[in-house]
C-alpha cells in the first residue's frame, strides 16, 4: 500500500537488478513509476529484467558502466529516446569493500572512489539537463548512516560516503534538480550474506 504516488514519473536507479537498488526500484514501480536500470553485464540486466517480471514490473535494463562517461550519456540518451526524460535519479550502484585501510591497496580505493563518488557525479551530469529541460527531476545519492560514526578500526570506505554526502551541496543542485542523500542502516543483502 503506498501513501503517495509517482505516476507518470521516469526513474533511473543504478545498479539495479538485484540488492537495494533494485528494492527502491520495485518501491517506484508500486508507487507507479516507470523504471529504467543498469547494470554491469547483459547478464546482470537480463536477471534484474526478469525479477522485475516476477513482480510484474515491466523495467528498462541498459548495460553501464557507471564511472565511464561515455557510455553513461549514451545510457541517458538511449532512455530519453526509448522511454523519455528521467525525472528521479537514484545513484545506488555501489561497491561494498569491507577491508581495514591498511591491508586496502591504493588502486582497491581508488575504484571504490570512482564507483561510489565519481559516478553519482557522471550520471548526474548526464540527467540534469533533461530535468532542467522539464523544470524538475529529483536525484538521490544512496550512503549509509555509519558514515557519521568514524571509530579508529572504520574501513576506509566510509571517507567515501562523507564525500557523496558533500556532493549533495555542489553547484549542480542549483534550480531544476533537488538533490538528497539516503541513508540506511547495514541490510542484508546477497554480497553480506
Ligand atoms: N548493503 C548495505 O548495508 C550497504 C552498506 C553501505 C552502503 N551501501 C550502499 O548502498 C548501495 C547498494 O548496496 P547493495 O548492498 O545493494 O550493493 P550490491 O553490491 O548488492 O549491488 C550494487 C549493484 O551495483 C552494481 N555496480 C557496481 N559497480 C557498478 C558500475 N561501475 N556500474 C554499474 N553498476 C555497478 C553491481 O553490479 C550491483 O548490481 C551501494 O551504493 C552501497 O555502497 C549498502
Amino acid at each position: 500500500m503506498v501513501n503517495f504516488s509517482l505516476e507518470g514519473k521516469i526513474a533511473l536507479v543504478t545498479g539495479a537488478s538485484y540488492g537495494i537498488g533494485f528494492g527502491i526500484a520495485s518501491a517506484y514501480a508500486e508507487a507507479g513509476a516507470t523504471i529504467c536500470f543498469n547494470d554491469l553485464s547483459q547478464e546482470k540486466v537480463d536477471k534484474g529484467i526478469a525479477a522485475y517480471k516476477e513482480i510484474g514490473v515491466d523495467a528498462h535494463g541498459y548495460v553501464c558502466d557507471v564511472t565511464d562517461e561515455a557510455q553513461v550519456q549514451a545510457m541517458v540518451a538511449k532512455i530519453n529516446e526509448e522511454v523519455g526524460i528521467i525525472d528521479i535519479l537514484v545513484n545506488n550502484a555501489g561497491i561494498i569493500m569491507r577491508k581495514p585501510m591498511l591491508e586496502m591497496e591504493a588502486d582497491e580505493f581508488r575504484k571504490v572512489i570512482d564507483v561510489d563518488l565519481n559516478a553519482p557525479f557522471i550520471v548526474s551530469k548526464a540527467v540534469i539537463p533533461g530535468m532542467k529541460e522539464k523544470g524538475h527531476g529529483k536525484i538521490i545519492n544512496i550512503c549509509i548512516k555509519r558514515r557519521k560514526i568514524v571509530r579508529s578500526e572504520e574501513k576506509s570506505a566510509s571517507g567515501n560516503e562523507h564525500a557523496k554526502e558533500a556532493c549533495k551541496r555542489k553547484p549542480c543542485a542549483q534550480k531544476a534538480a533537488c538533490i538528497m542523500v539516503a541513508t540506511h542502516k547495514t541490510v542484508s543483502t546477497n554480497k553480506l550474506k
